[in-house]
């Protein structure tokens, strides 16, 4: 069975969406969907590559764990694994979880700890003869990465333990950032042009993962220590209130919030005296971490390959507020798709005040049945986006008109927005509509792209108000002279916005392709592609097929790439990036050689000026082909060196195989012909 067209397509963008938000969110800490969002968008691949099951290949995203692998920071193999934790969300697991444990504990007495679930990042900080020698994130639960330096920078965390700390000790926590210290990070951030965190959690995850300690050190984390990894030379502990205690005793920062109780019913106090007055803390939570204490007990239960028995988290349920929906009105992003958003009365819900939320496409506001003056009720859950539910219909005024979808894009040019067959979004159609101008350089600057610090989306509004910025290609001629002197632009900000462009011109290639904002085009695409071809010339100059081709880059990405490089005015726009310097070539490692040796075998004996062995038997095999030690029937060619071999020459020479001189072999490598 081939799956039809629409649905092809269907799985690629889904795909090419997945693998950027886990980049998102994974590697930039920098999330835009929420959870739900993005799970939702995972099970609609695996319903199609279930129907289509030629569709599944093992590199689909919905084949893999998500999770990062370490790549910026050296790999820290855990001594003992940093497992996760199983969740429940109401008072009934919480229950069956308890009364299941009882049961296989027998009579035993069970005590609870209690602790806050902090909504940070977890760590684990180790310390050989009292000296803190490594400090690894939690990466996959076996192998995180080494942020050593990072972490010394954090002042609540002891770099030195007193006389008679155990030999070897691991302590696990969560680092944090308050939320004065995040509202703090923000305003400096927002001042300085540079991009805004969305939470406490990203930014304690974007400070901790940063490659200069001196960035870390000046981003106020702080870290709330809640067990014990490897322990040897220790005390014997009995009890987990036990070795929290001994944590504080050594001065490690131990939440002072946690709670031992006998009953389960206790426990689900703690859980919903928390849920309530979860803003009355300066970090936030997203639950609560139920504990046996009983370190026998827990041997007694043990564990599952991903989580304890003996712990549970209680997690909070998504906060809802209720407010006024002002109005409803549509944004053009980068591509000119056009999204619906509720404006809000401003409400406090989650820990954030929301005054805006996403209503995604005509249809969920249809569905949802929102209308300008509703009273609606806003969630938002421990993620990112906060969303509108739907309307209090009971308070809904009388007269109140459904909202309809504008005709008419909000931006000078006035086009007509349209809704092609068969997709959920609206358009903005109109290549010169300064939002899409806009909104295009944004994302050329930003942190997934060419990374040009100081190049946010107000500036860029700033400067394009200013007739500075009319395209990406404008960037690189912005005149500093005439930014010195605009308000919040000192001598400093403006050479350090100069120096920053001028840095980008050396990105990685994927990073300018990916800048090019060319629809369905994502990272892994556009490392494909480079990789393929090199350098963006020959990607410009290449047919529709050679692109689709390329693994990792198929036919809607193909389609997508050619069609932006035949619009004569993205060329006038490269071109200017080409005029300005920016790097248009692939590393030269990355590049995959055409595979002219395909198939063919070549013997090099002697020596060659321009290679030595090793090397020309690395450039045959780069070129797909074999090259082994001794001649045969099915050699293709014997390369000749300076001081040969004597029997391949004279095998050679008995079977009629091509000898070639070293300029010979340099037009096989590049040809495949002898
Ligand atoms: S205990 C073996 N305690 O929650 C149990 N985890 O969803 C290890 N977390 O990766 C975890 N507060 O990052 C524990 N009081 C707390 C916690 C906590 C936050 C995080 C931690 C863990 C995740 C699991």
């Amino acid at each position: 069975m081939t799956a039809p067209p629409e649905v092809v397509a269907r799985v690629a963008a889904l795909r090419a969406e997945l693998i950027e938000h886990n980049r998102r969110y994974y590697e930039l800490d920098e999330p835009t969907i929420a959870d739900a969002e993005y799970d939702a968008l995972v099970r609609e691949l695996q319903a199609l590559e279930g129907e289509h099951p030629e569709l599944l290949t093992p590199d689909s995203p919905s084949q893999r764990v998500s999770g990062f692998a370490p790549t910026l920071f050296a790999p820290v193999r855990h001594a003992e694994p940093m497992m996760s934790l199983d969740n429940v969300f109401d008072v009934a697991d919480l229950l069956t979880w308890g009364e299941r444990n009882e049961r296989r504990l027998g009579d035993a007495a069970v005590h609870y700890v209690c602790e806050l679930k902090i909504d940070g990042l977890a760590i684990s900080i180790r310390y050989e003869g009292g000296r803190l020698v490594q400090a690894a994130t939690r990466g996959d639960g076996r192998t995180g990465e080494d942020v050593t330096g990072n972490v010394r920078t954090i002042g609540v965390i002891p770099k030195r333990l007193a006389a008679g700390a155990p030999e070897v000790l691991e302590v696990r926590g969560e680092i944090y950032m308050s939320a004065t210290a995040f509202a703090e990070l923000n305003r400096h951030q927002g001042e300085a042009g540079l991009r805004l965190f969305a939470n406490p959690r990203n930014a304690a995850a974007g400070s901790l993962r940063q490659k200069d300690p001196g960035v870390t050190a000046s981003r106020e984390l702080a870290m709330w220590c809640y067990q014990l990894g490897q322990v040897e030379g220790g005390p014997d502990f009995t009890t987990h209130w036990q070795t929290l205690e001994f944590l504080g005793d050594l001065g490690f920062p131990v939440n002072p919030e946690i709670r031992t109780f006998d009953e389960l019913s206790r426990v689900h106090e703690f859980a919903e005296h928390w849920q309530e007055h979860r803003h009355d803390l300066d970090y936030e939570i997203d639950g609560a971490v139920v504990k046996i204490d009983e370190l026998a007990q827990r041997d007694q239960l043990g564990s599952t390959s991903r989580a304890p028995r003996w712990a549970i988290a209680v997690k909070f349920p998504p906060e809802e507020r209720t407010t006024k929906l002002r109005n409803i009105s549509i944004s053009v992003g980068r591509t000119g798709r056009v999204t619906p958003f509720a404006e809000l009365e401003p409400v406090f819900v989650g820990g954030v005040t929301v005054g805006m939320a996403t209503l995604h496409n005509e249809d969920q506001v249809a569905q949802k049945d929102v209308r300008p003056g509703d009273t609606v009720i806003v969630r938002r859950a421990g993620d990112v986006i906060p969303e509108v539910v739907g309307p209090v219909l009971a308070e809904r005024p009388k007269g109140l008109r459904k909202w309809t979808f504008p005709t008419i894009c909000p931006c000078p040019v006035k086009s007509t927005l349209v809704r092609a067959e068969g997709e959920a979004q609206h358009r903005c159609v109109h290549p010169a509509c300064p939002f899409q101008r806009a909104g295009a350089i944004i994302h050329f600057a930003s942190r997934g792209a060419m990374d040009i610090e100081g190049l946010g989306e107000q500036r860029v509004y700033l400067f394009a108000d200013l007739g500075l910025l009319g395209d990406i290609g404008d960037i690189y001629s912005i005149d500093g002279d005439r930014l010195r002197g605009l308000e919040g632009f000192g001598d400093t900000s403006v050479d350090n916005l100069l120096a920053a462009i001028e840095v980008s011109k050396e990105r990685p290639l994927a990073n300018v392709l990916v800048g090019l904002n060319i629809r369905h085009l994502g990272p892994a695409g556009a490392e494909a592609l480079t990789g393929a071809f090199g350098n963006l010339d020959k990607i410009i100059a290449a047919p529709e097929q050679a692109l689709a081709a390329v693994e990792g880059v198929g036919p809607v990405i193909a389609a997508s790439v050619r069609a932006w490089f035949d619009d004569p005015a993205h060329l006038a726009v490269v071109d200017k990036l080409r005029a300005a310097g920016v790097n248009f070539d692939a590393p030269a490692d990355q590049v995959v050689l055409e595979p002219t040796l395909a198939g063919k075998s070549v013997v090099v004996t002697g020596t060659l000026d321009g290679y030595s062995r090793e090397a020309a038997e690395a450039a045959i095999k780069a070129r797909g082909g074999k090259s082994p030690g001794s001649v045969s029937k099915r050699t293709t060619a014997v390369v000749v060196g300076a001081e040969p071999g004597a029997s391949k020459v004279t095998k050679a020479e008995e079977l009629g195989i091509p000898i070639l001189d070293e300029p010979a072999f340099e037009r096989l490598l590049a040809t495949g012909e002898l």
